[in-house]
């Protein structure tokens, strides 16, 4: 007798991600601190949350169009429409599950069995499902000694006959690193020449941190027919359970994106979809306050990675990250372990994001800065005994 389920096997491209095992360890343990939390700690704002509550209460618990809630598509369009200065229709916008579906859908539709896709590493684990559709990842090492910036040059001489897409992800998870209009317009213009896709995740692009002209890849591409960009309420708004994300792409593209997501999601949680509207259009005051909270956090959190032994700063200008690397060879997970069960300060190693930075480690400072300052004070003297 057949013993099980004949599982697809490009299922095991997908990898258990290994810090399992460190959160794991954590949740065994009394007085850790986490530094390895990954979503925003600030409770949603309460206009938005009242917007939920009312769709429900009205009723709106039916499906919506799959391609999103026009209110929504069309909020969408307006806002990006208004903060780029470009011109965007609903028929530009496709509401999935978070960013995840949003990107899921284009790593697995714009590669191929055998074709290569490049992006920065480190990098976010998504870029995996790539691999489940069948191409390689070329991936570009970039360093915490240059900021984790990306050289366009080394973009463009990876290109080869089987490249595909090129996946940009600014600000980064895990890096919180910017990219510069440059380097993003470059890249853009590169692939447009060549037929790549290119697939931008900005799930972060409201959390900038220092007063830089942000590069969307929706306001560097010469057009949106070989671009899709990928956010959602996530982050901004901190929506993370609510699952409201989107895609923002040419008609084309939108209409080919729509035939996976009917069998996907089919359509999101259309009170969920109401609240994204109730953030999108309602009064931005909250994300100011919570990107000035972030950027107070990333000052101190810079100065005291700084004034940590063996750790390499940078200053992150986005995001609510920062990967300070340990000197060449030193092996993260190993740190990050004993870091955990000496200090009792739960951080990422960085070979989860990635071969050539399994020496660093993410910090995480979507956490209150007491917690940060009484991280560090246990991080600064353990770090001190340790010789590597
Ligand atoms: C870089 C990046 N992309 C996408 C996501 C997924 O976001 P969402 O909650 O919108 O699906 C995350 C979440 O951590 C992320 O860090």
């Amino acid at each position: 007798m057949a013993n099980g389920i004949n599982w697809n096997p490009a299922f095991e491209a997908l990898p258990f991600s290994p810090i399992r095992k460190m959160f794991n360890t954590a949740a065994t343990m009394e007085d850790v601190l986490h530094l390895s939390i990954g979503q925003p700690d600030f409770p949603t704002p309460p206009h938005i949350i009242e917007a939920h509550i009312e769709a429900l209460r009205d009723g709106k618990t039916r499906y919506e169009m799959d391609a999103g809630l026009p209110e929504l598509r069309q909020a969408l369009a307006s806002f990006y429409s208004g903060r780029y200065g470009i011109g965007l229709e609903p028929e530009n916008v496709l509401v999935t599950t978070g960013c995840c579906e949003g990107m899921f859908i284009a790593l697995t539709g714009a590669v191929r069995p055998g074709a290569e896709i490049i992006l920065a590493e480190p990098y976010f684990v998504l870029a995996h499902v790539a691999e489940m559709a069948g191409a390689t990842l070329r991936c570009i090492p970039t360093t915490a000694a240059n900021g984790y910036q990306l050289d366009p040059q080394e973009v463009i001489d990876a290109i080869n006959e089987r490249t595909t897409a090129i996946l940009l992800n600014s600000p980064g998870n895990p890096t919180g690193t910017v990219y510069p209009r440059e380097t993003v317009t470059t890249i853009c213009e590169a692939a447009a020449e060549r037929g790549i896709a290119v697939i931008s995740d900005e799930v972060y692009d409201r959390l900038v941190l220092d007063d830089v002209n942000y590069a969307s890849a929706l306001t560097c591409a010469p057009s949106l027919d070989n671009m899709i960009m990928s956010s959602s309420v996530s982050k901004t708004y901190s929506m993370a359970g609510m699952r409201i994300g989107w895609v923002i792409s040419s008609p084309e593209n939108i209409e080919t994106m729509q035939r996976p997501h009917m069998f996907i999601s089919t359509t999101e949680n259309t009170a969920s979809q109401w609240a994204a509207v109730a953030a999108l259009n309602g009064d931005q005051g909250c994300v100011g306050e919570m990107v000035a909270a972030y950027r107070e956090r990333r000052d101190r959190v810079v100065e005291l990675v700084a004034a940590a032994p063996h750790l390499t700063a940078y200053s992150p200008g986005g995001a609510f990250f920062i990967t300070p690397s340990l000197p060449a060879g030193t092996d993260g997970f190993d740190v990050a372990m004993r870091m955990l069960t000496e200090a009792r300060v739960c951080t990422v190693p960085g070979g989860a994001f990635g071969q050539s930075c399994g020496n660093a480690l993410r910090i995480s400072f979507a956490t209150s800065m007491e917690i940060i300052e009484n991280a560090f004070a246990r991080i600064i003297p353990w770090l001190g005994k340790q010789s590597f």
